[in-house]
């Protein structure tokens, strides 16, 4: 079942507009994580199969934690085949201070459940080097988008997806509560530490994330249902809620849940799909 239209927020102040209507997100809702990682693999597939139809190449900002690996098996498992993965370029949006292989890092999980099973050039793999000392991890990647993307001084890289999870605090990507990460505007890319992870986090700034041509946020599960309604209904205060902070200047916010995360979303227009 996908169901496509805007959560109805009625009721509400019109002063006090809600996320939902601010950032004009558009809502998919599935049945499962099964549903959710297949109606995601479509999506990569359609907007990588565009983009380097028309532009040559397709540049994604994976995210991390548990939810991607339904994506990712489903891009390994044949969704992925109609894509020309010698043309795919892939960063991440944030990463663990953790060894690439270690059990917690986000590029050991797309490494073995997506990257392995592809013929994606390992030149096209741009890791953040997690190995280094935190800070240094955030230049060097910083250093790697500014010359991947060719960027002027005060432009932003415009990636054709980035892909992020919501967490039951509201983070998303390694942007928490409370962090002055949320207030960076000139660097790309930050370390910083973590106290809800006791742990240091390198992470995409939003300026970067808000430059992306598509930002496609995927949520499963019921134990975030009461995170996702205070997102989406309530208005933006990204300190508490840092998910509120993400907002396309010119680009698509789509948020793909599965009905257990949707919980008591309302949809003024809901349309079977
Ligand atoms: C990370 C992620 C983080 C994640 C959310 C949701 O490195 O953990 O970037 O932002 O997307 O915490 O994680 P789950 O998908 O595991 O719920």
């Amino acid at each position: 079942m996908r169901v496509a239209g805007r959560a109805s927020n009625k009721g509400c102040d019109l002063n006090r507009q809600s996320y939902l209507e601010v950032a004009e997100v558009e809502l998919q809702v599935v049945a499962d994580l099964g549903a959710l990682g297949k109606a995601a693999a479509h999506q990569f597939t359609t907007l990588a199969t565009s983009a380097i139809k028309n532009m040559g190449q397709f540049t994604v900002a994976l995210s991390g934690g548990d939810t991607p690996r339904t994506l990712f098996s489903h891009l390994a498992s044949g969704a992925g085949e109609a894509i020309d993965w010698s043309s795919v370029h892939v960063f991440w949006g944030d990463e663990r201070h953790v060894p690439p292989m270690d059990t917690a890092s986000n590029y050991r999980l797309a490494k073995e459940c997506l990257l392995d099973a592809v013929q994606i050039p390992r030149a096209n793999i741009h890791r953040i080097r997690s190995e280094e000392a935190a800070k240094e991890a955030a230049r060097v990647y910083e250093a790697e988008l500014r010359q991947f993307f060719d960027l002027a001084a005060g432009t932003w890289p415009r990636f054709d997806l980035v892909l992020l999870g919501l967490g039951d605090d509201g983070h998303t990507a390694s942007l928490f509560p409370g962090m002055a990460a949320l207030r960076e505007r000139d660097h790309l890319a930050v370390s910083t530490f973590v106290p809800q992870t006791n742990a240091e986090r390198i992470t995409m700034t939003y300026p970067v994330i808000n430059a992306a041509s598509c930002v496609l946020v995927l949520v499963s599960g019921a134990s975030k249902a009461a995170v996702v309604e205070a997102v989406l209904n309530n208005p933006p205060h990204l300190d508490e809620l840092p998910m509120q902070g993400v907002h396309p200047r010119d680009g698509q916010l789509v948020w793909l849940l599965d009905v257990s995360a949707a919980g008591s979303i309302n949809f003024s227009k809901p349309a079977l799909e």
